[in-house]
Formats: structure tokens, C-alpha cells, sequence
């Protein structure tokens, strides 16, 4: 496979709804009022233009995530750290079993580009793909103004941990970080903490679940602390993750309020294996060679805990690894 130059489309090609095509290799993407269409050599794929959106948020806001970013059963990426594969149907069983499958690889840095000027031009005013269904305004029609501001979040990572001096701050309302709807029954008081004298630099806490309850987006992971390569990642959820996440490596998740049902599907294939719900204080290990999806009815509150050792997605791969952490 090489490595193609992804094109922005010249200004002027907007169509007569006001949005304009953008092409990647071999990859032309265009919108009409409800549609994403993706061209590709062998076919054309279609989704509902408030899906594609919302995949392509997190697909951006992620930096393509840890192994693959499935926007539906068809189209997604496969994250190879450094360049990314975009593909249709690679991980579908019948797109591949006849053959029907494409797959064309960039650089990430140039993938995301593209994404990026395209997330902007095709989102309008009033709907944040972030948001909850229920807390922002609806993505049809002919194009109508731009949520930038919604776009350029970055997901927020600790340097070491929230709180600290010169790190990232504790949210407050004075920050105009207010506490969700859903979760004006988290407490809001902060841990006391003494130290021994002498370690008073060395020693912090802070609430968690008071900091989490006051995020704005959805299914989208903070980095509240980072030890070497842990990494554990707070995250409210609610209405469905707008992808299928494809595992290179265990994940772990930590079920600290209400619920969330997951779909389980075999990585490659997409066969289903399991249904798993979890509620508040259920801990699962999603296996390495899965794709999951969750549900959650009501705001709830997961700790993901990603490991970040870039060897991993090799040792799994290659079967020198098991794909789940434990055997009982
Ligand atoms: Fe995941």
C-alpha cells in the first residue's frame, strides 16, 4: 500500500445546497441536506449525514483513536500510529469475502486535515456533534452558517493530573463549566488532604466525579491522570457512541454511575458475541480483538483505562499476547 496526498477541494466547488466535496486519494465525500456520500473505485457508500458527523468528531478529536474507528459496519479507520488506513468494508465479513473491500492509506497528519475542513464546512450552526441529541440543534438541510468553536475542543489530557499547579484546572462555574442536567446529584466537595510535613508538594486529590460531572461533551474521554502508560480516562456518556471502537489492545472500563448497554462484535468480522451491561460499579476488560458500541438511556459516568505501550497492538496481533487479560 502508499501513502496518498489527501486534497482539500478547491473553493468554488460548493454544491447548490452551500456545502463543498472534499477528496483524500481516491476518496471523494460529498453532502446533501440528510446524506454523507463516500466515493471510492468500486462503489459508493451512503450515511445519515447526523451519524457521519458525530463519527467524524470523535474520529478527529481522537487523532484516530487507539486501533479502529468503525463510522458503521462499512466505512472507518485503522489507526497505525503515524499513517491511518481508510477503508470500506475491510472489516465487514461480506465486503470481504467477495472482494468488495478498498482500502487506501495516509498520512495521519494529512487525513486529519482533511477531516477537519470538512467537519467544519458540513456542520451548522446550532448542532455540536458532541453534544447529547437532547442538548443540541439538528444537522439538515442546506448549509447554514458553522459551529467552530464546538469543533476545536481538543480532548483534555493531564499532563500528570487535574488540579495540580500548572496543570490542567478542576472545573468550576465561575469557569462556566456548570454541572450536567443529569447530574445535579453528584456531590460537588473536594477531598481534604494532609499531608505530612514535608510532602506537602507530593501528595493531591481531587474529586473525580465532581470534575466529570461537569463535562459538556459526550463520549469523549479527559485524561484525568497518567502514570508512565496508564492512562485513566473519565468520560460521560449518553444516548450511543457514535462508532463501533475496534480494540487493538484491552480495554478497561469502570462503571461509576446508571448504565450502559454494549454491543460486542467480533473485530474483523463484525459477527456478533456478546451483550454486556454494566451498572454502576461493574468492571469489564474489552478484549483486544473486539469492536464494541454502547448504549446509555441516562447521562452515566465511565472511567475508561487505556494502556498506552505502543508495543501492544504488534503483541496482539502476532498472538504472543492473549487477546483478554485474565483466565478463570
Ligand atoms: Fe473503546
Amino acid at each position: 500500500m502508499s501513502t496518498a496526498t489527501a486534497v482539500i477541494e478547491e473553493q468554488g466547488t460548493a454544491n447548490d445546497l452551500g456545502y463543498h466535496s472534499f477528496s483524500a486519494g481516491q476518496y471523494r465525500f460529498e453532502r446533501d441536506e440528510y446524506f454523507a456520500h463516500i466515493y471510492y473505485p468500486g462503489g459508493r457508500h451512503l450515511m445519515h449525514v447526523e451519524a457521519f458527523l458525530r463519527a467524524l468528531m470523535r474520529d478527529v478529536g481522537w487523532g484516530f483513536f487507539y486501533g479502529t474507528v468503525n463510522f458503521d459496519d462499512v466505512l472507518g479507520t485503522l489507526n497505525h500510529y503515524g499513517t491511518v488506513d481508510l477503508f470500506v468494508g475491510l472489516l465487514n465479513q461480506a465486503y470481504k469475502s467477495r472482494n468488495r473491500h478498498y482500502v487506501e492509506t495516509f498520512n495521519s497528519k494529512d487525513l486529519k486535515k482533511v477531516f477537519e475542513a470538512m467537519l467544519d464546512d458540513w456542520t451548522n450552526e446550532g448542532f455540536d456533534p458532541y453534544a447529547a441529541p437532547d442538548e443540541t440543534g439538528n444537522a439538515y438541510g442546506p448549509k447554514r452558517g458553522n459551529n467552530s468553536k464546538a469543533l476545536k475542543r481538543e480532548r483534555i489530557v493531564a499532563k500528570r493530573m487535574v488540579g495540580l499547579p500548572g496543570d490542567l484546572d478542576i472545573r468550576t462555574d465561575a469557569a462556566g463549566q456548570p454541572v450536567n442536567r443529569q447530574f445535579l446529584d453528584v456531590p460537588q466537595d473536594q477531598p481534604e488532604v494532609h499531608a505530612e510535613p514535608g510532602f506537602e508538594g507530593e501528595v493531591h486529590a481531587f474529586n473525580m466525579f465532581a470534575y466529570t460531572s461537569r463535562s459538556d461533551v459526550t463520549w469523549n474521554p479527559s485524561v484525568v491522570s497518567n502514570v508512565k502508560d496508564s492512562q485513566i480516562c473519565a468520560t460521560t456518556e449518553e444516548h450511543m457512541l457514535p462508532i463501533f471502537h475496534g480494540n487493538d489492545r484491552v480495554e478497561w472500563f469502570i462503571q461509576i454511575c446508571d448504565e450502559i448497554i454494549w454491543d460486542i462484535e467480533d473485530g474483523k468480522t463484525g459477527r456478533p458475541r456478546a451483550k454486556v451491561v454494566m451498572r454502576a460499579g461493574d468492571v469489564a476488560a474489552m478484549p483486544a480483538d473486539i469492536r464494541h458500541k454502547g448504549y446509555s438511556p441516562k447521562r452515566s459516568i465511565l472511567i475508561v483505562w487505556e494502556n498506552n505501550d505502543g508495543t501492544l497492538p504488534q503483541r496482539y496481533s502476532s498472538g504472543q499476547l492473549k487477546p483478554y487479560p485474565v483466565e478463570f
